[in-house]
Formats: C-alpha cells, structure tokens, sequence
C-alpha cells in the first residue's frame, strides 16, 4: 500500500475507484498514473490491491496465489482479506476524505471464481452483501483484452507465474465473459477500456473519465 499525501484538507468522503481485468491487460501504469492524477489535483491517495492490502490480506495473497485449495476456500479466503481490506484501509481512508484506488475488488471475484473457476454467483451476492452490503466503488475501469494478447504479453515478462496466470486459456476467455457480462449489469459504475490500444491513449480516456466523473 502507498499513501500520496497533500496538506489539502479533506472534509467530504473520499472516492473509491478500482481496477480490472484478466492477468495481462496492462492496469498496473495506469493505476499509478490515476494515484498521480488525483494527488495533483491536491486530493490524499491511498494506493492498494487485492487480494492483499493489510498484512493479513498479504499473508492470505501468498496463499491465494501459490497453495492449492478447494475452489470455495478460494473464494472466502477472497471475501476474507476483501473483509480485512474494507475494515482497515479503506473505510478509514473514504471516512477520512481519502481517495482509494484499488487493484481489484469484488468484480475480480465474480470473474475469477464465478466465470473462471464456475462457482455459483449467487453466494458471491450473498458475501458481498455480507462484507460491503453498503459500499460499492464509485468507479471501476475494467481492462478488456483478448486473453491470446493478453497471455503474449505475460510470456514476454518471463516471469514466475502464479496459480491464476498458470490457467488454461478457456479459463481467462472465461473470466472475460463474466467481467464484461458484469460490466453489462452496471454500466454506470463499470467503464470497459479497450487494452489493445496505445498506453498514450488509453490514459487519455481514464484521466478524462476520472475528470467528468469524480473531480
Ligand atoms: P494481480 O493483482 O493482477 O496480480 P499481479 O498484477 O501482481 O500479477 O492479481 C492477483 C490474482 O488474483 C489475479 O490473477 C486475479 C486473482 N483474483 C481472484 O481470482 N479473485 C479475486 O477476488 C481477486 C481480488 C483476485
């Protein structure tokens, strides 16, 4: 987690903005390029991820990414470090004045566990109730990309995969479809950005969404 913090004082409640889409679309410049954006703009940033996030929630990352586990303890363990996230960081900053910009939230589950992994999404509606019944982001950019570009791009990193980017491509077409089923579902809140385009332009359309939308 990083904190860009400005003497400005805040009095109102601050935004929650998230970021996402399948491993490989290219979100983590622009989330810093957003960070950048609001600090300029005299706003206190905090800057954060899931799973992950408090260090609990990071302790539970390591596992997420690399145990093997049944595939519903996977999505509690999700809601989980999502519940220590909200309790620690997030609903302290947003009370504050703060602005959060987060790398994945509850859409990412809903994709993953629900679209990737097949689990029935109505218990996701019931856990999300349960740990943000009151709290949705007030933005969310979902990088969409065609998983076959998007795996080109990981294979080029020649980094370490994890258990998420280790998975067969129909499991990210699948994770795809339920991101942009969902987008459907909330199109105010959910602005697709086509990934497979210049990063020029792609921060183009995300600063001047942030701009019309939240400043
Ligand atoms: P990510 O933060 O994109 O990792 P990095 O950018 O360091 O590669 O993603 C972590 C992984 O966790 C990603 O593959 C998606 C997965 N994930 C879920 O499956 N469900 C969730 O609810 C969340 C938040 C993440």
């Amino acid at each position: 987690m990083s904190v860009e913090k400005n003497n400005a004082s805040n009095t109102k409640r601050g935004k929650f903005i998230t970021f996402e889409g399948i491993d490989g679309a290219g979100k983590s410049s622009h989330i810093v390029g957003v960070a950048a954006l609001l600090a300029s703009r005299g706003l206190t940033v905090i800057s954060t991820r899931e799973p992950g996030g408090t260090p609990l929630g990071e302790k539970l990352r390591e596992l997420l990414l690399h145990e093997i586990m049944h595939l519903e303890t996977e999505a509690l363990l999700m809601f989980a470090a999502r519940r220590e996230h909200l309790a620690q960081v997030i609903e302290p900053a947003l009370a504050r004045g703060d602005w959060v910009v987060c790398d994945r939230f509850s859409d990412a589950t809903y994709a993953y566990q629900g679209g990737g992994r097949g689990l029935d999404k109505i218990k996701f509606a019931e856990l999300e109730q349960w740990v943000h019944g009151h709290l949705q982001p007030d933005l969310t950019f979902l990088f969409d990309l065609p998983p076959a570009i998007a795996g080109e791009r990981i294979a080029a990193q020649g980094r370490t995969l994890d258990r998420f980017e280790q998975e067969h491509a129909d499991f990210h077409v699948r994770v795809r479809q339920a991101y942009l089923e969902r987008a459907e579902q909330a199109p105010q809140r959910i602005i697709v950005i086509n990934a497979d385009q210049t990063l020029e332009n792609i921060k183009n359309k995300i600063e001047l969404t942030v701009i019309t939308n939240c400043l």
